[in-house]
């Protein structure tokens, strides 16, 4: 598996997988529940208030219509009784008060309310009806009823009653939610106890798998570096010996056939000759570029950063059309052969890419070591094309096995449509 290479405050990286499922299965749980208690408890304060309010309006609707007879009359111990009554019948209000029509008070009475009250009152008119009867008695032109207002009844609560009501069903709720969440935790936790061994004995198996396939890719990629190192030097010292051999024989041939007769045949064989030294000389030179392919000895040589120079500066001499460029820090010395190989191969595989597939104008290497990484990015500014799609060849693949085997990370971002294609490999050192 690559490894990450972003930090950030992550605490549940060091949970256990059976941490993290209990998480993801409570979490929306408590969550919801939250959610649920914080809106009873909200609306259960709206009806206390709404309730309270009602209460107000018609207490002070049927006191006011009770204070009719006081007020007109001027004997208030009648009224005051049904007032106290009321009171005493009701722990939500705090007062009741009576005022004459010109709003000067006449009555006030407390309740037992206890703490704070609303600021809002609740007033409803003390109204006087009179029904007039056409007899001698009623005032010119008077019929019918006339209404008059009297007094005003005020009414002031306090809400502290309903809402330690409300609050004491609210907590049974908090209990009960409580109480199931528990229920809730306990029973994911026990759930969870098995399928934590299971997940925890396959995430083993599965680690150990591939452990032991980076190990085998490490070996395999070993293997393929000897034999190539072998078929190197087999061409190196068979081939291109016999190749010298050849080239040295045909020239030889050449300066014999000076002596032969007649000089047209003469010149006829030297020509031959020289073609095949020429010719052996071609299949020599490529057979020492194969070998260098073949064999990267230049790493023993110059070190990666040398190697990699060397091998972009190849790269720009013989592709005009596009520039390439090497950027990469002094310090790359030191580095484990088994991880300069292997950077050394992806940058290899990624500038062929460039060259065989890109079009690209531009092309950058570079290379640093950094917090006991060795990064290499591999950039150009050609065609792009989709990463997700599937593909033949295999260079890409290989790249990302052989990082991989050294628990690297490999990274590949690739634009078909504005263009440009980035990899970017980390290896531990
Ligand atoms: N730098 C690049 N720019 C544009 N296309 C690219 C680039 N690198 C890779 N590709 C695309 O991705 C494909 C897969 O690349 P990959 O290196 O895996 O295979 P290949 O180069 O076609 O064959 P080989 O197995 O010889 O490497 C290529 O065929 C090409 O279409
Ligand atoms: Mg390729």
């Amino acid at each position: 598996m690559a490894r990450a290479t972003s930090g950030g405050w992550r605490p549940w990286r060091r949970w256990s997988t059976r941490t993290r499922l209990l998480v993801i299965t409570i979490a929306p749980v408590v969550a919801m529940c939250l959610a649920f208690l914080w809106y009873s408890y909200q609306s259960r304060q709206q009806e206390a208030r709404a309730e309270l309010a009602e209460r107000g309006q018609v207490l002070a609707r049927m006191l006011a219509d009770s204070s009719e007879y006081a007020i007109v009359s001027g004997r208030y111990e009648g009224l005051q009784r049904t007032i106290r009554d009321v009171l005493q019948s009701d722990a939500a209000i705090w007062q009741v008060a009576l005022f004459d029509a010109r709003r000067r008070p006449l009555l006030r009475l407390s309740g037992r309310a206890v703490g704070a009250p609303e600021r809002r009152y609740y007033e409803a008119p003390v109204v006087k009806r009179v029904i007039w009867i056409a007899t001698s008695a009623a005032p010119a032109g008077q019929q019918g009823m006339t209404i008059e207002t009297v007094g005003y009844l005020q009414v002031r609560m306090a809400p502290q009653a309903l809402l330690t009501r409300q609050a004491h069903r609210f907590y049974v709720e908090l209990l009960v939610a409580c109480a199931g969440l528990l229920l809730c935790g306990a029973l994911a936790f026990r759930l969870s106890q098995g399928f934590d061994t299971s997940l925890q004995a396959s995430l083993a198996a599965l680690r150990a798998a591939d452990a032991e396939k980076r190990q085998l890719l490490r070996r395999v990629n070993t293997a393929v570096e000897a034999e190539r190192q072998s078929i190197a030097l087999e061409i190196h010292d068979e081939l291109n010996a016999v190749l010298v051999a050849a080239r040295l024989e045909a020239q030889r041939i050449a300066a014999l056939a000076r002596d032969v007769h007649p000089p047209a045949l003469a010149q006829d064989i030297g020509t031959r000759a020289q073609t095949i030294a020429r010719l052996a000389l071609g299949l020599y030179n490529s057979g020492r570029a194969l070998v260098r392919r073949l064999r990267p000895e230049v790493l023993d040589m110059l070190g990666l950063r040398g190697a990699v120079e060397e091998m972009v500066r190849q790269y720009e001499d013989s592709h005009p059309d596009c520039r390439f460029a090497c950027q990469a820090d002094e310090d790359l010395d030191g580095i484990a052969p088994e991880v300069a190989i292997t950077a050394y191969r992806v940058a290899q595989e990624a500038l062929s890419n460039v060259v065989k597939h890109a079009r690209a104008r531009h092309a950058h290497v570079r290379m640093a070591r950094r917090g006991g990484m060795l990064h290499i990015e591999i950039e150009d500014d050609g065609t792009g094309f989709d990463a997700a799609a599937r593909r033949e060849g295999i260079g890409i693949a290989g790249m990302r096995e052989r990082v991989q085997a050294l628990d690297g990370s490999f990274a590949l971002a690739s634009d078909p449509v504005a263009g440009g294609t980035r990899i970017a490999i980390a290896l531990p050192l």
